[in-house]
C-alpha cells in the first residue's frame, strides 16, 4: 500500500510496487479519459529550489490531467525561504496547504529531512548530485517498453556519472532485476561514486565495468543512457570546460550499435547527443518524457491512494 508513503530513494518502492506502478501506467496511457476527475479537490505542492522543466511541468501537468490543482514556486525566491525561513517551517507550512509535494532541492538529504515534517507524502523531485527516484520511474517505464523486460540486459551509461542523479537512481534500481551488465562510461573524474560502487554494485556482485571510450562498447549495449556533464556541480569552471563534451553521440558512432539500441538521456541535453539523432528510431529521449507525465500521474495516485485499480 503506497498511500501516504513519501517517495525520497528509488529502493522506497518494492519491485511488487513498481510493477502496479507500471500497470497504472499504462492504463492512463489507453484510457485517459477514465483518469480525468481522480484527484479532483487534491492539490498538489511543488516546491523548487533548482530549476527544472521537464520534472515540474510533468508533475503540475500530471496533477492537472487527474483533475486536481497545483500551488507552489518555481524558484525560491519569491517565498518566504528569502526571508531565512527554515526548511521545517516550509515544509509544515506547505503541508497544512496541500495534499502532496515534490520537492528539488540543491542538497542532497533535503526531501529527507522535508518528510520528517510533512503530514503529507513528499516525493523526492531530485536531491543535488544525490537521487531523482521520479526520473528512474519515467526510465524503467520506458525501457520496459522498448525492451519488453528489465532483466537480462547490458546498460551503458555515459557522461557524467560523477554528478548524475538519475544515473544513480537508476543504478539502483535496475541492479534489483537479474542478469543486468553495467557498462559504465566515463572520464576518470566523472566516475560513479564510491558508495555507488562498494554499496550497489560490488557488495550485491554486479556485473560491471568501468570504460572512458563509449567506442569500446557501444556494440554491446541493449541501452545507451546518455547524461550532460553537470555545470551546476562543479566546483571549477576549468574542469567543466575541460569535460564538458568528453563524449558526443552522433550518427557516425552509432553506426557501430545493435540496431536494437535504447537510446535514453533524462535530458536537458547539450551537445552530448547530436540533434541528428533524434530522427533515428533509437532514440527515444522524447518518448521518456512523455512517459514521465503519465508515470508521475500513477505515482500521485498512488500516493493519494486514489486508485481505482
Ligand atoms: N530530467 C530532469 O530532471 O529534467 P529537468 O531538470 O528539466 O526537470
Amino acid at each position: 500500500m503506497l498511500k501516504g508513503r513519501h517517495l525520497i530513494d528509488p529502493e522506497d518502492l518494492h519491485l511488487q510496487e513498481l510493477e502496479e506502478i507500471f500497470q497504472l501506467t499504462n492504463l492512463i496511457i489507453k484510457n485517459q479519459e477514465d483518469f480525468h476527475n481522480l484527484c479532483k479537490g487534491k492539490i498538489l505542492g511543488t516546491l523548487f529550489y533548482e530549476p527544472s522543466t521537464r520534472t515540474r511541468f510533468s508533475f503540475e501537468a500530471a496533477m492537472l490531467r487527474l483533475g486536481g490543482k497545483v500551488i507552489g514556486f518555481s524558484e525560491p525566491g519569491s517565498s518566504s525561504v528569502m526571508k531565512g525561513e527554515s526548511l521545517p517551517d516550509t515544509i509544515r507550512t506547505v503541508a497544512a496547504y496541500t495534499d502532496i509535494i515534490a520537492m528539488r532541492h540543491p542538497k542532497e538529504g533535503a526531501p529527507k529531512y522535508a518528510s520528517l515534517y510533512s503530514q503529507v507524502p513528499i516525493i523526492n523531485a531530485g536531491d543535488g548530485g544525490h537521487q531523482h527516484p521520479t526520473q528512474t520511474l519515467a526510465d524503467l517505464f520506458t525501457i520496459l517498453k522498448s525492451k519488453g523486460r528489465l532483466n537480462n540486459l547490458a546498460i551503458g551509461f555515459c557522461g557524467d556519472l560523477k554528478f548524475g542523479r538519475t544515473v544513480h537512481s537508476l543504478i539502483k534500481a535496475i541492479t534489483r532485476y537479474p542478469n543486468i551488465t553495467l557498462y559504465l562510461i566515463s572520464p576518470e573524474e566523472l566516475q560513479i561514486p564510491a558508495y555507488i560502487r562498494k554499496e550497489v554494485l560490488e557488495d550485491k556482485n554486479i556485473d560491471f565495468i568501468e570504460v572512458e571510450r563509449l567506442e569500446e562498447v557501444l556494440d554491446k549495449l541493449d541501452v545507451l543512457y546518455m547524461t550532460r556533464v553537470q555545470k551546476e556541480r562543479f566546483f571549477n569552471e576549468a574542469d567543466y570546460i575541460r569535460l564538458r563534451d568528453s563524449y558526443i553521440l552522433d550518427l557516425k558512432n552509432l553506426a557501430k550499435a545493435s540496431k536494437d539500441l535504447s537510446i535514453l538521456h533524462p535530458l536537458p541535453r547539450l551537445k552530448e547527443i547530436s540533434t541528428e539523432v533524434d530522427q533515428d528510431p533509437r532514440a527515444l529521449y522524447f518518448q521518456q518524457v512523455k512517459n514521465g507525465m503519465y508515470i508521475r500521474m500513477a505515482l500521485i495516485m498512488k500516493l493519494l491512494g486514489v486508485d481505482k485499480c
